[in-house]
């Protein structure tokens, strides 16, 4: 028994969309020997938006302004340097806002409450590292998937787990810290807590979790990959074991209610995967292992 079996349940809607990244992605090239940096700040683009999908009618939460619902504990996706919120998920924010002639504007809140502000009304799109779920598909549309990552499970170096195969064995009964209501949290709760193979702790972020694991509260973290690392590379004493969960997509959750806004930047995030804008912004944060 191991994580494949669970990583199974997303396996269709992540097929999808890496079909679609795909094709999307076939295009690009060329950029990424001299990455530019991308703007600090997103400066509205003077010239007529590129991406818009003919007649220029979306509208947004806030009349020029792309609000964008994240979770600023997720690095190096999103993350705070003092008390501004940076990372992969904001400069594609602003990249995608300039692109549409808008300014971004950072909401920081719950992880669970990205989906919601974004149903109700409050934020125009969520970037989060989030993965492209069935379940998530009934509440919100995803645009094109800009990248991927895949669930890991974090220890202590002297740790008695020593791969994802102690977690599934007969009797066994770890504690094991998750974010609330991501993928981690909802794949080891079907498969090992329901199984009463584990209990799950959840906390709202997941440097709680890895604190948790730190105070030997909880057995093991499971979390996606780059976070993971870079709560081991900023904490003594840890290590990553991989797991057999498939690889997850990544994409901007918006709203089903809101078509044109929606069409407007999934052709803008295409183009950034294109021209290699998004991979530029990537390498920058995460160095090839
Ligand atoms: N990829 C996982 C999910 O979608 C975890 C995302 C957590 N993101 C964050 N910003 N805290 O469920």
């Amino acid at each position: 028994m191991n994580f494949k079996k669970l990583a199974a349940l997303g396996l269709s809607a992540a097929l999808g969309l890496s079909l679609l990244a795909g094709c999307a992605g076939s295009g690009s090239g060329g950029t990424a020997a001299t990455p530019t940096p991308a703007p600090v700040e997103s400066a509205p683009q003077a010239s007529a938006p590129a991406s818009d999908p003919g007649d220029g009618s979306f509208t947004t939460v806030t009349e020029g302004v792309l609000t964008m619902a994240t979770n600023a504990a997720f690095p190096p996706y999103e993350y705070y340097e003092g008390d501004q919120i940076a990372g992969i998920d904001i400069e594609l924010t602003e990249a995608i806002a300039a692109k549409l002639g808008l300014t971004a504007k950072i909401e920081d809140m719950e992880f669970d409450s990205i989906i919601p502000a974004i149903q109700q009304g409050k934020a125009d799109l969520g970037l989060a590292g989030m993965t492209v779920t069935d379940e998530r598909l009934e509440a919100v549309n995803f645009t094109v998937s800009y990248t991927t990552g895949v669930q890991v499970i974090i220890v202590t170096e002297d740790s008695a787990i020593t791969s994802s195969d102690d977690l599934f064995a007969e009797g066994a009964s770890n504690t094991i810290g998750v974010q609330r209501n991501t993928t981690g949290d909802l794949y080891t709760t079907s498969d090992l807590e329901e199984a009463g193979l584990a209990t799950i702790d959840r906390y709202s972020r997941g440097a709680d979790a890895v604190q948790a694991l730190l105070t030997g509260k909880v057995d093991c973290v499971v979390i996606d990959n780059e976070p993971a690392k870079s709560f081991v590379a900023a904490n003594e004493g840890l290590k990553i074991l991989d797991t057999e969960y498939i690889t997850e997509d990544y994409a901007a959750a918006m709203s089903k209610e809101n078509e044109a806004l929606y069409k407007a930047v999934d052709a803008a995030l295409q183009e950034l995967i294109a021209d290699g804008t998004v991979k530029s912004i990537i390498d920058r944060y995460i160095t090839a292992d």
